[in-house]
């Protein structure tokens, strides 16, 4: 993205203030989605990295969000898509990963035997916050055998820690807020 479409893409994530309660600034990416030259200048961006970092075998991304972002992407890599889906959604059998959230815990689950041992894997999610859903996707695609070629995200909310959480990956990020 060239700074000044960077710009107008930032401007259709709109920041929604004390949601979902205060002080969280929710960083809402529903008028980006919905506009299709942004939708696919984002896709283009994103597919320019993983050319950059020499390419992936298959796309996952993080439910629900990541999964708007990176099937489209999969798509225009001529790639498949892996979903990392909330817990209890899966059929089993799955692969599990806890993580903390700012307050109390949540987990991720990966359909067993769907990542080949050896795939080389991009990571995709809209907001890069504190890194603990991705560092959760990382584990768990690693556990696989797969290797997590980097992960990318839209929008990085600097100052929450989460690019020097994933510090032992490769980030890729489009946009970044202070
Ligand atoms: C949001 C976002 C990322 C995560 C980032 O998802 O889409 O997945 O939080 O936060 P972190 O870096 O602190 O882990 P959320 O859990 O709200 O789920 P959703 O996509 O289903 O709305
Ligand atoms: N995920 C974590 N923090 C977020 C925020 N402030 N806005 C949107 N998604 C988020």
């Amino acid at each position: 993205l060239g700074p000044a479409r960077a710009t107008e893409i930032r401007d259709l994530i709109h920041d929604v203030p004390d949601y979902p309660h205060p002080p969280i600034v929710f960083r809402d990416i529903t008028p980006l989605l919905a506009d299709g030259a942004a939708l696919a200048d984002v896709t283009d961006a994103f597919a320019a990295l993983v050319e950059a970092d020499g390419g992936v075998d298959v796309v996952a991304g993080m439910e629900a969000r990541g999964f708007l972002l990176g099937a489209p992407l999969a798509t225009r890599l001529g790639v498949g898509f892996v979903p990392l889906r909330k817990a209890g959604k899966l059929p089993p059998p799955v692969e599990r990963e806890d993580y903390e959230l700012e307050y109390g815990h949540a987990s991720i689950e990966l359909r067993r035997g769907t990542l080949a041992p050896g795939a080389r894997v991009l990571v995709v999610d809209d907001v890069l916050a504190t890194g603990g859903t991705a560092q959760a996707a990382a584990r768990l695609v690693e556990r696989s055998g797969a290797t997590v070629v980097a992960l990318a995200f839209l929008l990085e909310l600097a100052g929450l820690g989460g690019r020097e959480r994933l510090a032992d990956h490769t980030v890729e990020t489009l946009l970044r807020v202070e």
